[in-house]
């Protein structure tokens, strides 16, 4: 992990008062359906939560038309079975309360979780001080693989590794999956590399902790409440000791 380069982006997700960027969000879920879902799963998403605020916050009518229009492209997988109707052994029409599909083409890993099971930061020796300066950086992560790629490939019995500066390792077997101008943006964003692959590590940071925003602001009132509960406190101990001095 010491010789890997990671880009420590700021997504507006980050810090105590940060939150994700509904549209944002929606720019990296197209990114994921146009490209990233040809070879991987979303297993543990549901349609229905696409709606929820806080997230991409599609409007209800949209999600259901993306859930009735979703390919799946892995009818193997035993985890799609339910997707599948039994009858004619095609896809099912799905619905918000679906799952996305799981898919693990070429080997590729499901991406529900990903972001919190990978972190961009680590050490300094084994101390996790970068951690708590810069977070666990599993967008920076996310990202940074995505834009990583130097261009060199070498093969590795029979198969193609590609050099990466993020990958531990060096090489992935993952091609490189974003091309500038590979998306047209309905917002209007031009779809650089950089972007492309900042707006899908958001996407993969929400699918992966959807309720972060609850989270964050539980805490924040948790601070507020304690912070006054220790002046009413401190004045009470003081009134409470006044006579005895
Ligand atoms: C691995 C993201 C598109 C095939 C990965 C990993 C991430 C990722 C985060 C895990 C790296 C790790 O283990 O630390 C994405 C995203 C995509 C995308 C966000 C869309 C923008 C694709 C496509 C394919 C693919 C289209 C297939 C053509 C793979 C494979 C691996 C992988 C085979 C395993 C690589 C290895 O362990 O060497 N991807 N991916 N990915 N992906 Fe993708």
């Amino acid at each position: 992990a010491e010789d890997t380069h990671i880009t420590d982006y700021s997504f507006s997700y980050e810090g105590p008062f940060g939150a994700f960027d509904q549209f944002q969000l929606q720019r990296g879920l197209q990114v994921y359906t146009e490209n990233c879902s040809a070879c991987h799963g979303l297993k543990y998403v549901s349609f229905r939560n696409l709606s929820d605020e806080g997230g991409p916050h599609l409007p209800e009518d949209q999600m259901r038309a993306y859930a009735e229009q979703f390919f799946m492209s892995d009818f193997d997988s035993p985890e799609n079975f339910d997707l599948i109707d039994p009858e004619t052994g095609d896809q099912k029409t799905l619905t918000p309360a679906d799952h996305f599909p799981a898919n693990n083409t070429q080997g590729a890993p499901d991406l529900s979780l990903m972001a919190k099971a990978r972190a961009g930061f680590h050490g300094p020796y084994g101390t996790g001080l970068s951690q708590l300066f810069n977070g666990m950086g599993g967008g920076e992560y996310i990202a940074s693989i995505l834009s990583g790629y130097t261009g060199e490939t070498k093969e590795e019995a029979g198969v193609v590794l590609y050099q990466n500066e993020a990958f531990p390792g060096g090489y992935i077997s993952m091609a490189p999956p974003l091309f500038e101008d590979g998306v047209v943006y309905a917002d209007g964003t031009p779809a650089t590399v950089e972007q492309q692959a900042q707006d899908v590590a958001a996407f993969l940071m929400w699918t992966a902790e959807p309720k972060m925003m609850a989270r964050k602001q539980a805490g924040l009132t948790g601070v507020i409440f304690l912070t006054v509960l220790s002046v009413l406190l401190y004045m009470t101990n003081k009134r409470l000791w006044a006579p005895h001095k």
